[in-house]
């Protein structure tokens, strides 16, 4: 029984758990067919407790690291960080007797460039896959464009544009606080955010920024997963709804293979 409060979640959650499970399998199938690939990992970024509560049956249903743990063919490594010390204890506990799985409370951020990413290098045949599913805008752009160019790591990401909505994609770009508009740097990567937000237009007082569409700023971000990145395959983010239908977050998935992006292309229709 689980020592900490688990997280109660909605239906969109369990698709996007359902995706994680159904392409980590086919993943970890594809792999284990090329010999020369000498290890592959799962990487959790945030890996929660491991468990949720379901809002629809009010069961415990298995999270992300639960479930990468049961895929088959096993991954060779598993690496599940989080910042919450109780939720460690309780990865910890759960990844008992278990010694491929590493489990390392701290900032992901941190953690991944620091700790995980090196052990997945392509020259050393190694592979990895890597879900960040934060709660709001807090993966930095240095994570993403590693992985990016490291060749070797295929990642699910979640762009929390709720969050982006609130605290900084206003109408009024001037009212943003700017602790706000620099978390948003980080995320992005620099400040090519605002032309992305916001184009500007000829009005009675001069020049307006108006800002644009979800669609919009979404492109431009799956743009630089692509060109910045060095992705060479991002497939359209399937945007994530809360109960009352609102957009909460995109989840995209970003490739080294046009494999994988064909999968994960096709996994995603089927929910969109
Ligand atoms: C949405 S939950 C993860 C759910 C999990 N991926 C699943 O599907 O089962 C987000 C988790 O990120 C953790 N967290 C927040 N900031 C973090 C950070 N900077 N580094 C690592 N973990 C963090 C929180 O403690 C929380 O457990």
């Amino acid at each position: 029984m689980a020592r900490v409060k688990l997280d109660e979640v909605g239906l969109w959650s369990e698709v996007k758990l359902e995706i994680v499970r159904k392409y980590a399998s086919a993943y970890s199938t594809i792999i284990k067919s090329f010999p020369r690939i000498r290890r592959h990992l799962y990487i959790d970024g945030f890996a929660g407790a491991g468990h949720h509560v379901s809002k629809t049956t009010g069961e415990v249903i298995p999270g992300s690291p639960a479930i990468a743990l049961r895929i088959q063919p096993p991954f060779s490594e598993y690496h599940l960080v989080d910042l919450d010390s109780g939720r460690v204890a309780e990865l910890r506990q759960f990844a008992q007797g278990r010694p491929e799985v590493e489990v390392y409370e701290g900032d992901c951020n941190r953690v991944l460039l620091d700790k995980v990413f090196p052990r997945c290098r392509r020259e050393d045949y190694h592979r990895g896959l890597c879900l960040l599913d934060p709660y709001s805008l807090n993966v930095n752009w240095q994570v993403l464009a590693t992985a990016g160019r490291m060749k070797s790591i295929e990642i699910f990401y979640n762009f929390m544009i709720m969050d982006a909505n609130m605290n900084v994609f206003w109408k009024d770009p001037d009212g943003v606080q700017q602790e706000q508009a620099e978390r948003m740097t980080a995320v992005w990567g620099d400040e090519s955010w605002r032309s992305a937000a916001y184009t500007k237009q000829r009005g009675l007082f001069g020049e307006i920024e108006e800002k644009r569409s979800n669609a919009a700023i979404t492109k431009a971000f799956q743009s630089r997963l692509q060109d910045e990145a060095g992705f060479e395959f991002v497939a359209d983010p399937l945007p994530m709804k809360n109960s009352r239908g609102a957009i909460v977050y995109y989840l995209y998935f970003a490739s080294p293979n046009s494999t994988g992006a064909k999968i994960v292309g096709e996994i995603f229709d089927a929910y969109r």
